[in-house]
């Protein structure tokens, strides 16, 4: 299967302080990631390498195979989005947010564009909210507006960064439908933080755990929780 984004030997150091150390893995397209460590381990700062958002100190980050310093446009287009809670003119309607960020992506054409935005606002459960007013949304459904525009360009992965805090079970089962399904019909690639270890378990084909800027294990969900163990028991024998 092809590789979707591969990180090499990033390294980020801030001052003094190494954050993220050589640390190098390839995502598959269409694979559900986990990705998992203590708090200050790097998650965070790892995802915004990822993205573009900010610069390694060394290494290279390539998005289907366009390097994303160099290549940026064509990288940056291909993958998507939310790292930070996503944030929004809460006097904006759904329908406005997703229709005014359309018209920055150049590769959507005009005549398209609302027929695009209807059918993102039903892949994520808001067709009937699409008039309402954000400031009315519940964090779930933020969270949801937040993956369609997260999809506007069309990504092939999607980077969610600790997408269910604060979210209730509902909003979680709401989220993790709306992640299979875009795996589904679109063959999309997630990546995806979390401290929700058995949410993680049930959502994810495979898990990266770094600790301390370093990754420390990647496999097959299954490969790292032995019969019947929970991932959290598991994931507390590898950082201790
Ligand atoms: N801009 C920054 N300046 C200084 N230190 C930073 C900066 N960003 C992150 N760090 C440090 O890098 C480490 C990793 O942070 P982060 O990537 O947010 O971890 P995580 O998301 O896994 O909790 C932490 O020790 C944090 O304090
Ligand atoms: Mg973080």
């Amino acid at each position: 299967m092809a590789n979707i984004l591969e990180v090499n030997q990033i390294t980020k150091t801030i001052g003094k302080r190494v954050i993220i150390d050589e640390t190098s893995f390839q995502l598959e397209e269409g694979k559900i990631y986990g990705f998992i460590g203590p708090n200050g381990a790097g998650k965070t700062t790892l995802m915004r390498i990822m993205t573009g958002l900010i610069k390694p100190t060394s290494g290279e980050v390539r998005i289907d195979s366009y390097n994303v310093q160099t290549q940026r446009q064509q990288a940056i287009s291909r993958v998507g989005g939310i790292i930070e809670s996503p944030i929004f003119f809460e006097y904006m309607t759904g329908r406005q947010v997703l229709r005014n960020l359309s018209r920055l992506h150049p590769t959507i054409k005009s005549s398209q564009r609302e027929e695009q935005i209807e059918k993102l606002l039903t892949t994520v459960g808001l067709e009937k909210r699409g008039e309402d007013k954000v400031r009315t949304y519940s964090l779930g459904m933020k969270q949801r507006l937040g993956i369609a525009q997260s999809m506007l360009g069309g990504p092939k992965l999607l980077l969610l960064d600790e997408p269910s805090n604060g979210l209730d079970p509902i909003g979680m089962r709401e989220l993790r439908d709306i992640i299979f399904k875009l795996r589904e019909t679109e063959n999309l690639a997630f990546f995806i933080s979390s401290h929700l270890l058995d949410e993680l378990q049930q959502l994810c084909d495979e898990l990266i755990v770094i600790r301390e800027g370093t990754i420390i294990w990647k496999g097959l969900t299954e490969n790292i929780v032995k019969d019947g163990q929970r991932l959290e028991d598991a994931f507390m024998e590898l950082v201790q």
